[in-house]
């Protein structure tokens, strides 16, 4: 039985995920920065979606989950668009097992709350990126040059769906 949430976020975009998954399902979610708090609540083995940002390929804060309660559902939340390569690095990169689904979804880049150094960092990248033929890297460009948020609601559909059906198990 799923008994919570359990997420890492930098910039926000993980938090409101997590708000609206935790409404929908009706359990709570932690920040994992609340260690004390949700051990009070939580037992080892307890079930819990884990929900994290993308920090150079790696779900942050995974690993330290993993050890202790058992993860059904890994939700990353990254930049990029979704793609099968981008899933598949994630998955084999972040050793998800089998037990374990893993669903990406997109975030965006807050470039507000980000240091100036990463925030100039991106502007360059941008400004590369800006120069390409190819469509898809002009979107990205315009990410990384202005920020932009591609949270929404609907990208959590297929994964309410997945989780409403073990919910109660
Ligand atoms: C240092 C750094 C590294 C990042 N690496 C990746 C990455 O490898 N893949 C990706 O999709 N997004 C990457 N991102 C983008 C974040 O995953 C994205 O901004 C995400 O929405 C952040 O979630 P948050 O707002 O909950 O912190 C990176 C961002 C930063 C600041």
């Amino acid at each position: 039985m799923l008994k919570a949430i359990i997420y890492k976020t930098n910039t926000g975009h993980t938090l409101e995920y997590a708000k609206m998954l935790s409404k929908d399902l009706d359990i709570p979610a932690y920040d994992i920065k609340e260690l004390k708090k949700f051990k009070e609540c939580l037992k080892i083995d307890d079930e819990i979606i884990y929900m994290g940002w993308v920090c150079a390929g790696r779900i942050s804060g995974l690993t330290k989950i993993n050890n202790g309660y058992k993860i059904v559902c890994t939700i990353a939340v990254g930049a990029y668009p979704d793609s099968k390569k981008n899933f598949e690095t994630l998955r084999i990169g972040n050793n998800i097992n089998d037990n374990n689904k893993l669903f990406y979804i997109r975030g965006g880049i807050n470039l507000e709350k980000l240091n100036p150094l990463l925030k100039k960092i991106f502007k360059i990248v941008g400004r590369k990126l800006e120069k390409s033929d190819k469509e898809y890297n002009r979107e990205l460009a315009n990410m990384f040059i202005k920020g932009k948020s591609f949270v929404r609601k609907e990208n959590l559909d297929k994964i309410e769906k997945y989780l409403k059906k073990i919910k109660d198990k």
